[in-house]
């Protein structure tokens, strides 16, 4: 019988694979000095294990097998509001909607109530997506946040552009 301690491990070790076999075109960045704040912000998207399934409300897997590209996916999460990398800690300026768009990922989010307005921390978001990512792993996803907005929750869709 496995423990959970080395299902854990386990876990750890097929993460740190995908961690240490990084794209060509990314390989040739960690001998530079300068890495890009955001690639290291999407690393630490990456590193994340854990998943709180009360960030989500409501999950609908669309269509598993659209191909969306996990650093794509990561990238255009930190982009929603004009872009919430850094210490940028919360959706700013109130939008209705927005949208957050990189290569074959964009997420399109939207308040469940009318009127109200978008103002998710992104500690918040990333719990969300984590979540919603938990129950479909791969392909499109229509899922709900609890909380995020000036009322109420936020919806969003992860699809191809
Ligand atoms: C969002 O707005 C609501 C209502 O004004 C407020 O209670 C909540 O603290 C705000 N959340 C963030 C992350 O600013």
């Amino acid at each position: 019988m496995l423990s959970t301690t080395l299902v854990l491990q386990l876990l750890l070790a097929i993460s740190g694979v995908t961690l240490a076999a990084p794209k060509p075109a990314e390989y040739h960045m960690f001998p530079r000095v300068m890495v890009r704040p955001a690639h290291l912000e999407v690393l630490k998207i990456r590193a994340s294990t854990a998943v709180n399934p009360a960030a989500v409300t409501e999950t609908t897997c669309l269509d598993s097998f659209k191909k969306i590209v996990f650093h794509d996916e990561n990238v255009a999460e930190l982009s929603i509001c004009g872009g919430i990398a850094g210490s940028i800690t919360k959706c700013g300026g109130a939008p209705a909607s927005t949208t957050g768009t990189s290569g074959s990922a964009q997420f399109v989010l939207n308040p469940v109530d009318t009127g109200a307005t978008i103002n998710i921390s992104k500690g918040r978001w990333e719990q969300c997506v984590r979540a919603a990512r938990a129950v479909c792993p791969t392909g499109s996803i229509k899922a709900t946040c609890a909380g995020g907005a000036s009322t109420g929750d936020v919806t969003f869709t992860l699809d191809n552009p």
